[in-house]
């Protein structure tokens, strides 16, 4: 493992500290490793038209796939008003990280003592949709 779990909250920490989330005060960061260990990183990004807001997830997700990333290995979510707490990915987010995740796939969240937690994604999204 190139990244610690602790090291990659601390990226997703990083990222959060560059959103742009002006409407609902709540700044979220992810950060990925995908399949060839490299690492990624977003942050939400909201909008005065409201449903134009994007997730943290996605815009890691998407500099992933930019980058040429095939698969999620490990993705850490950092996000809170004030200091960063827990967020478990949204209902949207885990059928995205799903997209790109496999049964190893770990999402990864601080809980409410600032310590880590580690989820399958399978766990978050059970029984989920695919198209083959
Ligand atoms: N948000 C994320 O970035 N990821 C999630 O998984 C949950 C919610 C963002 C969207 C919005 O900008 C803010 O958090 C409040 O919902």
């Amino acid at each position: 493992m190139s990244i610690s779990n602790e090291d990659l909250i601390n990226a997703a920490m990083e990222a959060r500290d560059n959103a742009y989330c002006h409407y609902s005060g709540y700044s979220v960061g992810a950060a990925i490793i995908d399949d060839k260990d490299r690492l990624h990183v977003g942050c939400n990004v909201e909008n005065a038209a409201y449903n134009l807001g994007n997730c943290a997830e996605a815009a890691a997700i998407a500099a992933m796939v930019q980058e040429g990333g095939k698969r999620i290995a490990r993705i850490a979510v950092a996000g809170g008003r004030s200091e960063p707490g827990p967020c478990t990915p949204c209902g949207g987010c885990r059928q995205r990280i799903n997209e790109f995740g496999d049964k190893n796939t770990v999402v990864i969240v601080i809980d409410d003592s600032n310590e880590w937690q580690e989820y399958s994604i399978d766990a978050l999204l059970p029984a989920s949709f695919h198209l083959d």
